[in-house]
């Protein structure tokens, strides 16, 4: 299976993406990694492992379609089967998932459909859940809304702030997005309706 990773920052989940590969524990191999951030941190690491790393700067476009176009492009010439987001904070427009429909895939800090949106962990805090966790899902025109693939609960602690949530977080995000990404590559399935059936 061939992945495309999208980020914009830190990128320790598509090192865990990288790691599981590395490990033999993911039929996957990654064609290239995108980063509308030229600083990001997860493209120089990228760049390390020796992947196809472009920066596609969005500050340099002058629309948000022009860039889409850009970085349509660069997937094409790729062909990867599925677009792993990982930490991506740009918004995807209609065209883009229509044309890549039930390929892109994407983690959010949150046991979805509750904290969509931006800063997920400390919406969860500021609610006063007992347990929030993490959702790997299929992306539709929807944020972050499609149909979910992984998610893996975490309790939360009395004491819990949104960066001590978070990082209990994270350390789920990585298996459950080579989780979900493993069983989109060695699994049959199908979307009925917002169920993703895995056969
Ligand atoms: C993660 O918390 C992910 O759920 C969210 O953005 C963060 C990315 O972290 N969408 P990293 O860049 O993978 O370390």
């Amino acid at each position: 299976m061939r992945v495309a990773v999208l980020l914009s920052g830190r990128g320790s989940n598509f090192q865990a993406i990288h790691e599981a590969i590395a490990r033999g524990e993911l039929p996957a191999q990654i064609v290239c990694v995108i980063s509308n951030r030229p600083d990001a941190a997860g493209l120089q690491r990228a760049r390390d492992y020796g992947y196809a790393a472009h920066a596609i700067d969005h500050k340099l476009f002058a629309s948000r379609a022009a860039h889409e176009t850009e970085v349509l492009r660069v997937l094409d010439e790729a062909r990867p089967d599925f677009i792993a987001l990982a930490g991506y904070m740009r918004l995807l427009g209609a065209e883009f998932i229509a044309r890549w429909r039930n390929r892109i895939v994407n983690i959010h800090p949150s046991l979805l459909p509750a904290f969509p949106g931006v800063d997920a962990q400390a919406q969860a805090v500021a609610y006063g859940v007992k347990v929030s966790g993490c959702t790997v899902h299929l992306v539709d025109e929807q944020l972050d809304a499609g149909p979910i693939l992984v998610q893996r609960a975490v309790p939360v602690h009395e004491d819990d702030d949104a960066s001590t949530l978070a990082a209990r977080i994270l350390s789920q995000e990585h298996a459950a997005y080579v989780e979900a990404l493993r069983s989109l590559a060695t699994r049959a399935w199908r979307v009925e309706g917002r169920r993703v059936v895995f056969s």
